[in-house]
């Protein structure tokens, strides 16, 4: 008789091993290693191996045209997947509980339906009844999207099936998924991973495209994620901080599009609500001015986006200095300190220094990093950053400024959100913009042009 094997399956990576342990080795996780019974292989029940049967092979020249999009009539949605999204194709749509998959998912099923389509949403969390009310409080409820509740794949897949193949399916979420053909928990890697599967592989088959929402865990992982991603087209994130209204949609994997296009929404009482010029949205209120505020002219995807980075440099009363930032990298953070206070003088080693980029948004661009340089220098010294003015540029660890990609873009985003001045890497061109533009070719040209308070007092140390 065959054993049946246990395995010991981490379920923040996926990660096996032979035997339970309080952390997980791959990953670093602690308690997050539970005891499954091993998955048959994927989509596979046991069975006797048959003899290989053997494959036409072809060519890489193609007949066919660039995929068909299904745009969804949410233009941020499609933009983030590539123009719509890919008949047969499978996307995931992770996030945070409570950031908004939710209503991003039945907005987008029921502008596709408004626009002629088939779309069928599955709820797994939710009862029917609080969906409507959801939908009715949107203003959708006269949308004809086709609306089930259910957890077991087997039953979505038969009524998937039993009628004409819907051109976008949508699975909130997959955590809730289940099949009988294990007997692990819903919401166990094995279960997420083969439910997965079979929902991908029904995508592929009938030509439906499949939206799974999947939710993320803590450390900003998808539970059973490594096992999920891998087997999708794409994968995008929905981000949003806690107490800010805005959401940003993020393409993290495309195998159809870029990954770099950002879409963003304000959650409102009736819904997400597309924001088309995000720059105005993330600078906010711009009237008063106070030292330490920087306006960075960034890029996300093809978009051009500016926010204002936000330094406090301050005596510390504790003993050691705390370094905080929000939206922002630490380890990044403490290399421009470190670049500063070696190029320029700065002398903000007995200082807590904090960053934030305002408005909730994280920035992963090095082209910010002149940005921030000049917010702290502002914030050290006290001395406001003229209000009109707009900087980008790589610092590097020699001090020198690097051009950023794109400028051009940046400056004609900036000058039509009428700023006048940018602070910029050497050899840009201002183009149509018209900005007038101030070179800066190291950290010490910046502090020059920010005022940082210890120059003096170091040039004229013997
Ligand atoms: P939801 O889509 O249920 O989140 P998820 O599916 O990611 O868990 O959104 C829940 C939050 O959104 C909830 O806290 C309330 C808020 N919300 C609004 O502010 N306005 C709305 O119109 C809707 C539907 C939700
Ligand atoms: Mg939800």
């Amino acid at each position: 008789m065959a054993r049946i094997q246990a395995s010991f399956v981490c379920q923040a990576c996926g990660a096996a091993s032979g035997k339970w342990a309080g952390r997980c080795e791959a990953c670093g996780g602690w308690n997050t290693i539970a005891e499954e019974r091993a998955a048959p292989p994927l989509g596979m029940t046991a069975r006797r191996a048959t003899r290989g049967r053997v494959i036409a092979l072809e060519d890489l020249k193609t007949e066919e045209d660039a995929p068909p999009r299904r745009a969804t009539g949410i233009a941020e949605f499609d933009r983030v997947c590539g123009g719509g999204v890919v008949p047969g194709s499978a996307l995931l749509v992770g996030g945070d509980p409570g950031v908004g998959k939710s209503t991003l998912i039945l907005q987008a099923l029921a502008a596709y339906a408004n626009s002629g389509g088939s779309a069928v949403y599955i709820s797994g969390e939710e009862a029917m009844g609080q969906v409507r009310l959801r939908a009715a409080r949107m203003g959708l409820a006269e949308a004809p999207v086709d609306m089930g509740a259910a957890t077991c794949v087997e039953d979505i897949l038969a009524t998937l099936a039993a009628g004409p193949p819907p051109g976008l399916v949508a699975i909130d979420s997959i955590q809730t998924i289940w099949t009988s053909a294990l007997d692990a928990a819903p919401g166990t890697i094995a279960q997420v991973r083969t439910a997965s599967f079979d929902l991908v592989r029904y995508a592929k088959t009938s030509g439906a495209a499949i939206v799974l929402v999947g939710h993320v865990t803590k450390d900003g992982q998808i539970a059973g994620p490594k096992a999920v991603e891998h087997l999708v087209d794409a994968v995008l994130y929905f981000e949003g901080e806690r107490g800010h209204h805005f959401r940003v949609l993020r393409a993290v994997k495309n195998r159809f599009g870029a990954t770099d296009e950002i879409g963003v929404f304000d959650m409102t009482g009736a819904g997400l609500v597309e924001v088309a010029n995000p720059s105005a949205l993330f600078l906010g209120d711009r009237n008063s001015i106070a030292p330490g505020a920087a306006v960075f002219a960034g890029l996300e995807g093809t978009r051009p986006l500016l926010v204002e980075v936000q330094a406090l440099v301050a005596q510390t009363s504790y003993g050691t200095p705390r370094r905080a930032v929000v939206g922002w990298d630490g380890g990044r953070l403490a290399m421009i300190l470190a670049v500063l206070d070696a190029r320029a003088g700065l002398g903000a080693g007995g200082h807590d220094v904090y960053l934030n980029v305002a408005g909730g948004l994280e920035i992963g661009e090095p082209a910010a990093d002149l940005a921030a340089a000049a917010a702290l220098v502002s914030s050290l010294s006290g001395r406001a950053l003229p209000r009109d003015t707009v900087f980008f540029g790589e610092i590097s660890l020699s001090g020198d400024i690097r051009p950023a990609p794109q400028p051009e873009l940046r400056l004609r985003e900036a000058a039509k959100l009428g700023f006048a001045t940018a602070v910029v890497p050497p050899g840009i061109k201002a183009g149509s913009s018209g900005l007038v533009l101030r070179e800066v070719h190291n950290v010490d040209d910046l502090a020059n042009l920010a005022g940082s308070p210890n120059r003096q007092a170091r040039k004229a140390a013997p």
